[in-house]
């Protein structure tokens, strides 16, 4: 949360990588998922934009090229390492449709073994998604109380927990029908965290913004998406937390450093508000490199000025 820094999810499982890859006919491998990732990460000076980098568990056990671990090497590169620690949005039982994410069982160990392998923080992330009959209140809570497990048994081993409920932007709903589930999610997640005594102070709210669907008919300006974001928040998410660090959720890079920017103009606010973009700031960058080394410099030039204009945007004023 140090001001006019960001985080860098590349936390993708390897199926998701691997999807990403196809697109752009990438063969996924150990060492082209490995080449891409030390890519990005020893892009030079990324550290005066990005404080932290999400990692999933395949890249936390990898040595780069020239054999240093990542975790070794972002250290060096001032940027402090984090970890993906759920397995994934698994069917809800009896909802239809819906999904609750797992990963408690046994999580006490993995995060022992994660903070001994030197991770500091780490991600959950909770999906939440919209349709005619969904969210239940069973789907709600039942991922706001799995992100409060996760979070309590993250801080008592030392990592600060990101808490990702993401409301997804699929389908064909309005800003309005999103500010209601958010804020619905943000009540219950709180709801849980109080519970069970997660500190706010040590942790960090990763949530989606509140934007119409990205095939609803009734599209909205930037200006209207960052008054309900920042009205969504300013609600519901207490002000001891020790910051705010949003998701892009697919949205096209420069609205999500926009809205960013916008929301930020709304201040001040009582945490500070920064990106935690996966897509965002990769999609450019991966479309650039397409798995060839003489493309590197190419596409850590594309991730550096993207992560440069988000971090503008989290300290931008009105
Ligand atoms: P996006 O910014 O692509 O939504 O990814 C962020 C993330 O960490 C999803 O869990």
């Amino acid at each position: 949360m140090a001001r006019g820094k960001g985080i860098l999810a590349a936390d993708e499982s390897t199926p998701t990588l691997s999807k990403r890859f196809d697109k752009l006919s990438i063969v996924s491998s150990t060492e082209t998922r490995m080449s891409w990732r030390e890519m990005l990460f020893s892009s030079p000076g990324l550290s005066e934009w990005i404080s932290g980098v999400i990692l999933y568990d395949e890249t936390i056990r990898q040595t780069t090229s020239a054999g240093i671990g990542f975790v070794e090497m972002l250290k060096a590169n001032g940027i402090i390492a984090g970890i993906k620690v759920d397995t994934g949005a698994k069917p809800l039982a009896g909802f239809f449709g819906e999904t609750v994410t797992e990963g408690l069982d046994g999580l006490s160990q993995r995060v022992e073994e994660y903070y001994g392998l030197g991770a500091r923080f780490a991600k959950w992330r909770a999906v939440i998604s919209i349709s005619e009959t969904n969210p239940t209140p069973a789907c709600i809570a039942a991922n706001a109380h799995a992100l409060a497990r996760y979070a309590k048994i993250c801080q008592e081993a030392g990592l600060v927990p990101i808490v990702e409920p993401e409301v997804l932007m699929d389908g064909e709903h309005s800003i309005e029908v999103c500010y209601s589930v958010t804020e619905k999610t943000l009540r219950a997640v709180f709801e849980q965290l109080r519970l069970l005594e997660v500190k706010l102070e040590a942790m960090v709210l990763k949530p989606s913004m509140v934007l119409p669907a990205s095939d609803s008919p009734a599209q909205v300006s930037t200006a209207e998406v960052a008054e309900a974001t920042v009205n969504c928040y300013l609600r519901n998410v207490p002000a001891a937390v020790g910051g705010i660090a949003l998701l892009s959720g697919g949205q096209q890079e420069e609205r999500a450093t926009a809205h960013l920017a916008a929301m930020n103009k709304l201040g001040p606010l009582p945490w500070p508000l920064t990106f935690s973009y996966g897509r965002a700031l990769q999609d450019r960058p991966m479309r650039i490199w397409s798995g060839k080394q003489e493309n590197s410099k190419d596409a850590q030039a594309a991730l550096l000025e993207l992560a440069r204009a988000n971090s503008k945007a989290s300290i931008s004023a009105g």
